[in-house]
């Protein structure tokens, strides 16, 4: 698929999905977000969710809580590359209070209707959602202390270039803590697809050494990447049998191999802009 379609079916899936929670119904499959699938259920605690509006929880389609992972301080600027209906967003500007600023990136404008709704119930002002790409982002160089992103990196047929404009954006010493969905190992072709359809990784997941090199060749230093969820054969049973796979046989290829995992990298504190 050229990236153009790639993006093309990635903005329909989510456009829908955003449409499904202004509608009332959760985003992911017609229930609540957190009784639909082993990747987006159950990622916030309930202290979090309770200070949301409930449209807010219900959009949420990452694949971990990078803002609970992530250190944020008072008075600092962070964004967050593909924010959906807000979720992390929300949560990170209360956590960097009034003197700071949490921006939300999203190319779906009924992704950002709903953002912007969420924050209007959150009454919330130190936020601000932007309409862009994530591989072309509208903010100057060197203006954020922190990236952070949920389960979108993965989604981009631009990898490289997604990395290479998160650099440019931070400030030297800045900080990325995203969760992205990761395959670690060698999984034949065939199956890989199969599992990160599974997942919704329409463009592909990064194998870690690969994600890794990525982040290194952009100029970060401090990289580490850390699984928080390691995904079973048996959770995506019914989806591979549909897919023409016998889930029994290929289990021993890719059960412990795909993985939401929290990704950590810095902007050296001496960093000029790098490309
Ligand atoms: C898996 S959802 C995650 C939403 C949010 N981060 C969360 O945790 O609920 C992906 C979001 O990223 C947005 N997105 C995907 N690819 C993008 C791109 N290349 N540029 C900007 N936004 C993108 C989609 O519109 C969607 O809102």
């Amino acid at each position: 698929m050229a990236d153009h379609d790639i993006k093309q079916v990635v903005k329909d899936k989510y456009a829908q999905a955003a449409l499904r929670v202004i509608e009332g119904d959760g985003a992911c499959c017609g229930g609540t977000a957190s009784t639909c699938d082993p990747i987006t259920s159950n990622l916030y605690s309930q202290t979090e969710t309770a200070a949301l509006p409930a449209e807010a929880a219900a959009a949420s389609l990452g694949c971990g809580n990078p803002t609970a992972l992530a250190a944020l301080v008072p008075g600092e600027v962070v964004l967050d590359l593909g924010s959906g209906g807000g979720i992390d967003v929300l949560l990170s500007a209360r956590r960097v209070g009034p003197t700071g600023k949490a921006y939300g990136l999203d190319m779906t404008d009924e992704m950002l209707t709903l953002a912007r709704e969420n924050q209007r119930k959150a009454g919330v002002d130190n936020v601000e959602f932007l309409k862009g790409e994530i591989e072309q982002i509208p903010l100057p160089d060197s203006s954020v202390d922190v990236v952070i992103s949920n389960c979108v990196i993965n989604l981009s047929a631009d990898k490289d270039r997604v990395l290479a404009e998160t650099f440019r954006v931070l400030k030297p010493g800045g900080r990325l803590a995203v969760s992205d969905v990761v395959v670690r190992g060698e999984v034949p072709p065939e199956v890989r697809r199969s599992v990160e359809l599974w997942i919704g990784c329409v463009a592909g997941a990064l194998e870690e050494r690969d994600y890794r090199a990525k982040l290194d060749t952009v100029g970060f230093e401090a990289i580490d990447v850390e699984p928080t969820r390691v995904y079973r054969v048996e959770d995506a049973r019914e989806f591979l049998e549909k897919a023409g796979l016998d889930a029994g046989a290929i289990a021993p290829q890719v059960e412990g191999k795909f993985m939401s995992a929290f990704i950590r990298a810095r902007k050296p504190a001496s960093a000029a802009r790098h490309l």
